[in-house]
């Protein structure tokens, strides 16, 4: 049943850099699942090209689109709906990126010029793909879009800096373009609150490695992983959760209503 899961569905998928990228196993997993979509990045990562291999495994094309560009965003839509022959039945939006965070500015000191640019990329690229999408009737009734964001929205992460703030314009606009969207098109929005996990814009945040392990140590489950994220933002494409929408749905081994594990408490007890 799975293999069919998502089976006549068309979809865009954003943000795959290299096999690390959650984007990346998603295009894995929705391809495995009988979906067929497009791959999408910002023209200069594309210039890795390491997405090239991506598209050829699942028989997907690249479309070149900066997500902060209403016009690449618009020829982005366009293009996919002509490859694909149809209306979109998903979009996976996992875009995000500080130069604030990748300069090591502390939050006290935040460059202004970048912190408008993080909110531009991580946060309102969201709203700016989904106002394209509505002027285009893009995407189809009971389509389905998926963000990822962070706990850092709700509370206080130090290391985190102003993209604590782009996180919780992302869960916002989830929200605010949710209610909408449904009322209008019946299409769905939500976002996905995802554990640390080993990817580039993961990896760039300063103590980085420690903290994914204390959020595996207080995580009843453990930290989940992108693979498993993957298999979460299937079932949030898919018709299994049609009346899910305008939520931020948290996919964290626990760690957000978990105060302390006896793990992180052993490390303070000495034993
Ligand atoms: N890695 C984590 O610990 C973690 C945890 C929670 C949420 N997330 C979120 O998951 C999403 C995906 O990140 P990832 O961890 O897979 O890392 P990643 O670095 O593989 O993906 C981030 C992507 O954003 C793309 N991007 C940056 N600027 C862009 C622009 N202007 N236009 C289009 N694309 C642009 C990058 O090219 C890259 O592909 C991000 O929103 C991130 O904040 C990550």
């Amino acid at each position: 049943m799975l293999e069919n899961l998502l089976k006549g569905k068309r979809g865009i998928i954003t943000g795959a850099l290299n096999s690390s990228s959650i984007a990346w196993k998603v295009a894995e997993k929705a391809h495995a699942a009988g979906a067929t979509f497009t791959l999408s990045n910002a023209p200069i990562a594309l210039r890795m090209g390491e997405i090239k291999s991506l598209a050829e495994q699942t028989n997907s094309e690249i479309i070149p689109a900066d997500a902060t560009n209403m016009d690449e965003i618009a020829a982005l839509y366009q293009k996919s709906m002509d490859f694909l022959g149809g209306k979109i039945d998903f979009v996976l939006h996992s875009i995000g990126m500080s130069m604030n965070v990748r300069k090591n500015i502390s939050y006290d000191s935040l460059n202004y010029d970048f912190w408008a640019k993080t909110l531009d990329i991580s946060a309102m690229s969201l709203h700016k793909m989904l106002a394209v999408a509505k002027k285009l009737d893009a995407i189809s009734e009971w389509g389905s879009v998926v963000t990822l964001s962070y706990i850092a929205a709700q509370r206080s992460y130090p290391f985190y800096n102003d993209m604590a703030e782009a996180k919780a314009m992302l869960e916002s606009i989830v929200r605010s373009f949710g209610y909408h969207f449904a009322r209008e098109k019946k299409i769905r929005i939500n976002s996905i609150s995802q554990s640390p996990t080993k990817t580039t814009a993961g990896s760039g945040i300063k103590g980085f490695s420690e903290f994914y392990e204390f959020a595996d140590a207080n995580s009843p489950l453990g930290n989940a992983s992108a693979d498993s994220c993957a298999d979460f933002c299937l079932a949030l494409f898919s018709d299994l959760t049609r009346m899910v929408t305008m939520q931020n749905l948290y996919h964290d081994g626990g760690y957000s209503t978990t105060g302390v594990s006896y793990e992180v408490m052993q490390k303070f007890l000495g034993q």
